[in-house]
């Protein structure tokens, strides 16, 4: 089976890579699909950083990619900066964020991502560590539960389904939590379902803490004329991602009815396309993940 198909490849490589000697990160190595295109992008003194904080991605990665320009680590996004720096590393031209799990992740069923497949309800990336699902679970309150389904999978019928996860007589696989949404019965189970598994998905891995953080260290560690590219699957992703560069575009602060800047303000960042790419029809056609996919890329100014 095939370990994961990247989305936007081409798209990414043309938008990422100004400098085919500079050092890249991809900080999402997943299969390794995404890394393959940087790196057959890049000229012989190029560098390629792939991280993932899943250790079997880590195995797959360096089996997939055997080039002398490549290292491929453990390691978490939000940690950026220690991760480079243990790798020498303090300024890069690009880093990659490809969020979200891969199909590898979805498809074992013994990793509990996915509500088509009966599993344990564990959910962790770094497999083995932290707190899984069922243990998220059997620790919360309804009350936070439901503020996890809500926040994080913006489900309207969040206190509704909390009441019947946490009233549930065992919550251990995802059969059980299968189980539990359908007793709710919703208008349109698989939706509700795919909803539930996600927010419980990003509580359990702290997806949006580590958006934040990775986004932080990513523009800092940018020289002048770097980019950063962000594949979002999901609208609480892609909202933090723009929300997070809208001041960085503008510069300017001053209030909206003053019309001639006296901030002084600069923008820091640009977009690198004025659009937020999707991928093509042809694409979503053969590879179905890429139908929620929102890539957006900056660059930093400067130098
Ligand atoms: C969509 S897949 C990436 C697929 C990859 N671009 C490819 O071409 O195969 C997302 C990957 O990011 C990893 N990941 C998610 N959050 C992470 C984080 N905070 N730090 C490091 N890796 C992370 C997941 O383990 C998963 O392997």
């Amino acid at each position: 089976m095939v370990f994961h198909v990247p989305v936007m490849a081409p798209e990414v490589v043309a938008g990422l890579v100004g400098d085919p000697q500079g050092i890249y990160v991809d900080a999402t190595a997943g299969g390794g699909g995404h890394s393959r295109a940087i790196l057959d992008s890049l000229g012989s003194r190029g560098r390629l950083i792939a991280i993932d904080r899943d250790p079997e991605a880590v195995v797959q990665v360096r089996q997939a990619l055997v080039d002398d320009r490549v290292v491929v680590v453990g390691g978490r996004f939000g940690d950026l900066r220690q991760v480079l720096a243990r790798q020498g590393v303090d300024q890069v031209a690009g880093v990659l964020f490809d969020l979200g799990v891969s199909s590898h992740q979805i498809d074992e069923a013994g990793r509990g991502f996915s509500y088509q497949q009966d599993g344990p309800l564990d959910m962790r990336m770094e497999q083995g560590e932290g707190m899984s699902a069922a243990d998220l679970i059997a620790q919360s309150s309804m009350e936070e539960l439901a503020t996890i389904l809500d926040e994080y999978g913006e489900e309207g019928q969040a206190r509704r389904i909390a009441r019947a996860i946490g009233g549930a007589p065992v919550m251990a696989t995802t059969a059980d939590l299968r189980r539990a949404v359908e007793s709710t019965r919703p208008r349109h189970l698989p939706k509700t379902l795919a909803r539930v598994f996600q927010a419980l998905r990003i509580a359990v891995n702290r997806e949006l803490e580590q958006l934040a953080l990775g986004l932080e260290a990513g523009m800092g560690l940018l020289g002048p004329g770097g980019r950063l590219g962000v594949i979002a699957y999901h609208s609480l992703e892609d909202r933090l991602v723009k929300q997070t560069f809208a001041p960085l575009l503008r510069g300017c602060t001053c209030p909206p009815a003053v019309v001639l800047c006296v901030c002084g303000g600069k923008a820091s960042f640009a977009k690198v396309a004025p659009k937020t790419k999707k991928a093509s029809l042809s694409e979503v056609g053969s590879n179905r993940r890429a139908r929620s996919a929102s890539l957006r890329l900056y660059e930093k100014l400067g130098g």
